[in-house]
């Protein structure tokens, strides 16, 4: 992963580095009890790991084991069930994951009836294999196993368990989450992948693309308005292929648009082939709808976007950035990217290069590949470059893309932007955080601004990742 360098964005789909540990609450644990009509006085200790997906999913699964009776572990050291929701999408992010479960093993020393378990992408992908090497396991369930999770873990007192069935019928319904964060409410739209990158370990951990039923989306929107969040953010792999019957993915954006409290909504990801003009039409006339996409790109050179099976030309992706520079001129961009995907020749490598000078996305998730047991490319792609050349590109393409990051960002030097207010900066200096409409994140001394409020800040500095600023209006609540 691209240590140092991309750690400070908080985004998209950040696998090793979006790490969280949601053990917020009270140190009595009553978030997990507010609705459980008799707590089973067992503590559960969460730590997430990979991409929104998962940190939606845990919020999922603290849930459906709140309505079980379960609260929750400040530490794990106090838990009398500890689960790992795992992410299966580079080597490096399941490395992590092995090293931690190794390191909480210790606790079953100190308390041999503590559970272990893994849940998650990473729990599908290496599923028996995990029980049958590690013996201080003790539960693997994968990400369609999470609404019996608690017959599971009774189960796993007595005997590993194993549940890893993926099950096209699993609509998740009636599970709904316990949500921790302050401002924002994660919704997943869709589960599941169809699209088969050849690369990718999602379609086979995942499974197939389902979209969940509209009116349960817009229901949980309105919920989680009136919980209070302004913010809702629709998940999803492809979001933009979304479909439940007739209504289409700016359909639902529209019904969400509708929905009184909801401010602000975003979405990721959606797919570079999956645009129409509706969407981006809907997208520009909503102002509701945050004017920033997530476009992944993954590579600059024809060839390999076919060998990736990605279905667009380099020249598709150029003229799509066109289209939506010219419906939003104020959106915002960014993207992923592979470096050292099997066959990229130098020259690959530098239409790559082009590719990300040329667009200037005001910040990039660059990726070496990694090689995915069970994809296409691990059956039918020799993993041709070294080691070296990978970091070497890496290296190169992060040299860039930092050097874009603080161009666009000085560019918004002057401009007065409407911030939703996270809270405090991590310095804790009197300086508060908060997001503009474009998804840049904004430092500025608090003044009477008041968090998950939106307040006006005029931008008058910039760092490649960093703006800060200043107050110029506060919302009147
Ligand atoms: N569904 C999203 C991507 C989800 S995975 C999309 O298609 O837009 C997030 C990112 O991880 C991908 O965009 C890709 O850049 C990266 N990734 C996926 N598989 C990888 C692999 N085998 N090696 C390196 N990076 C990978
Ligand atoms: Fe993976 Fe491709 Fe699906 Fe994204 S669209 S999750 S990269 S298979
Ligand atoms: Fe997300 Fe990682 Fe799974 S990126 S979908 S948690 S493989």
């Amino acid at each position: 992963m691209t240590k140092g360098s991309q750690s400070h964005f908080l985004s998209n789909w950040n696998a090793e580095l979006m790490s969280q540990i949601l053990n917020i609450e009270t140190p009595d644990g009553a978030g997990l009890t507010a609705e459980a009509p008799t707590p089973n006085g067992k503590r559960i200790y969460i730590e997430t790991y990979g991409c929104q997906m998962n940190v939606s999913d845990t919020e999922l699964m603290e849930g459906v084991l709140r309505r079980d009776g379960y609260v929750r572990a400040l530490e794990p050291e106090t838990a009398d069930v500890i689960l790992l929701n795992t992410c299966a999408i580079r080597d490096h992010a399941e490395a992590r994951v092995l090293g931690r479960l190794s390191q909480l093993s210790y606790y079953k020393t100190k308390r041999p009836d503590m559970l272990l378990g893994v849940t998650g992408c990473m729990a599908k992908h290496l599923s028996e294999k995990l029980l049958d090497k590690l013996p201080y396991v003790d539960m693997v369930l994968g990400p369609d196993s999470y609404r019996r999770m608690g017959d599971i873990i009774r189960e796993a007192a007595d005997e590993p368990a194993l549940d890893v069935r993926l099950d096209r019928d699993e609509d998740y319904l009636g599970m709904d989450p316990l949500r921790t964060e302050g401002t924002n409410a994660w919704i997943t739209i869709m589960r599941g992948c169809d699209k088969f990158c050849t690369f990718c370990i999602v379609p086979y951990v995942r499974g197939r693309e389902r979209s969940v039923g509209a009116e349960e989306i817009v229901r949980q929107a309105e919920q989680a308005a009136e919980e209070g969040f302004r913010q809702v953010t629709l998940l999803g792999q492809t979001v933009n292929s979304y479909r439940d019957g007739d209504t289409d993915f700016s359909d639902l954006l529209m019904a969400l648009a509708r929905v009184e409290g909801v401010r602000r909504i975003r979405f990721t990801s959606p797919h570079p082939s999956d645009f129409d003009q509706k969407f981006i039409d809907t997208m520009a006339a909503e102002p509701k709808i945050c004017k920033y996409l997530h476009l992944p790109v993954q590579s600059g050179s024809d060839r390999v976007l076919a060998e990736m099976k990605r279905n667009y030309t380099v020249s598709d992706y150029l003229s799509l950035v066109e289209r939506v520079r010219l419906a939003m001129p104020s959106i915002r961009l960014s993207t992923d990217v592979i470096v050292g995907f099997p066959g990229e020749s130098a020259d690959d490598f530098d239409e790559t290069m082009k590719l990300v000078e040329r667009v200037g996305f005001d910040f990039a998730f660059l990726f070496k590949y990694s090689e995915r047991e069970g994809t296409a490319a691990h059956r039918q792609l020799a993993d041709t470059v070294t080691e070296e050349e990978k970091a070497e590109r890496l290296q190169a393409v992060i040299a860039l893309q930092n050097r874009v990051s603080e161009a666009v960002n000085q560019e918004q030097i002057g401009k007065i932007e409407q911030v939703l207010v996270q809270g405090d900066a991590r310095k804790g200096d009197g300086m508060a955080v908060g997001k503009t409409d474009g998804f840049k994140t904004v430092v500025f001394p608090r003044g009477n601004a008041v968090t998950n409020q939106f307040t006006d800040v005029r931008i008058t500095g910039a760092t490649m990742r960093t703006l800060s600023g200043e107050v110029v209006a506060v919302e009147q609540a």
